[in-house]
């Protein structure tokens, strides 16, 4: 493991006024979107929509890496390049999605376990030679009045730092991402609860794996009321309450915390990342975004499967990355859509 090398990939995934565009959807899951807006569900559709975002103008100022499916990092753009070489080209930091996903946790009815620790040593060693230098693992855990139990929370805790050691060792950061769900009625109270634990939990089994936390970056949920709660809590309120929670639990040797968006609308996800930029004050860590959803729903449905519509689709992208940006500063503003 060569530190030095994994800071320095850290730093330039979260570098001031940049974050992480998550464009690491499953084969099925990008099919599932597509379907949603009539586009064919084909390799052909995926690889010309993915090679109109990374090829997005500009992008680059405020993307620090993007996370890619296996699919993507063997793949070449619609104009013959790798979309390794297309990232880099635009200064991003290419990234490889490895977990092969959330599979039933036995003895625990509604709960996951995610997979993918078996070969993930060769695998990591191959993504490397491709050009991937960090790579994402997500962790799901479901809220309700009695879950996620202790073993829910142990099993991907444990899962998570097995992976994070294995990327150190091949000298690729590990996203670590414990995404505590928004579906349900919880409230804010209760998403705190939860969210703490999981990322105690996975910070002890990071610290049992002797993984070197100055060469990871988390991937939290937010502190959020769940999307079915009576009573919503305030984009004030959601940035207090997940800054407090981090600050609770993330060790400051942690370079960067890039959220998701989970489910959340594309400017609720800004003005909550804003939010807790400009309540920080000085935190120890970069707080920014990695964004699958909030970065890429307006981009696609603009797109909508027409070549005709390529250059306003790349648009839409810069600007949401544009908009997330300035929120990872804390200098983001409603007008700024409206100015767009
Ligand atoms: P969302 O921002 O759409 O939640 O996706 C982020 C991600 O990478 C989930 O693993």
């Amino acid at each position: 493991m060569n530190i030095d090398t994994l800071k320095t990939t850290a730093q330039a995934m979260v570098a001031p006024g940049r974050g992480i565009l998550a464009m690491d959807e499953s084969s099925p899951t990008c099919n599932k979107r597509f379907e949603g807006l009539g586009i064919p569900t084909t390799i052909e559709m995926r690889r010309e929509y993915r090679t109109m975002l990374v090829s997005s103008p500009g992008l680059g100022d405020h993307i620090g890496g993007a996370i890619l499916f296996d699919e993507t990092l063997r793949d070449h753009t619609t104009d013959g390049r790798s979309f390794v070489q297309a990232l880099q080209e635009q200064g991003i930091v290419p990234g490889i999605k490895v977990d092969t996903g959330a599979k039933d946790l036995a003895l625990h009815p509604g709960e996951k376990v995610t997979e993918g620790l078996d070969g993930l040593g060769p695998r990591l060693a191959e993504y490397s030679e491709l050009g991937a230098r960090f790579a994402k693992w997500r962790a799901v855990y479901t809220v309700t009045d009695s879950l996620p139990s202790q073993a829910c929370y142990t099993a991907n805790a444990h899962a998570l730092a097995r992976y994070a050691a294995l990327c150190q060792e091949n000298d690729i950061v590990p996203i670590v991402e414990p995404e505590v769900l928004i579906d349900g009625n919880h409230d804010l109270g209760r998403s705190f609860e939860v969210t703490q634990h999981a990322q105690h939990t996975v910070f002890a089994a990071l610290a049992d794996q002797d993984v070197d936390l100055r060469g990871i970056v988390l991937k939290p949920s937010m502190v959020i009321s769940g999307a079915g709660a009576a009573d919503r809590a305030g984009i004030r309120e959601v940035a207090q309450e997940t800054l407090r929670c981090l600050s609770s639990t993330v060790p400051a040797a942690v370079p960067g915390i890039a959220f998701l968006s989970g489910g959340q609308s594309d400017e609720e996800a800004t003005q909550h990342l804003n939010a807790m930029n400009e309540i920080g004050g000085s935190l120890p860590w970069a707080v920014t975004f990695s964004y699958g959803r909030a970065l890429q729903a307006a981009a696609m449905k603009r797109w909508a499967g027409h070549s005709d519509n390529v250059e306003s689709a790349r648009q839409v992208a810069f600007h949401r990355a544009q908009m997330n940006g300035a929120a990872a500063l804390g200098q983001y503003s409603s007008e700024m859509e409206k100015a767009a």
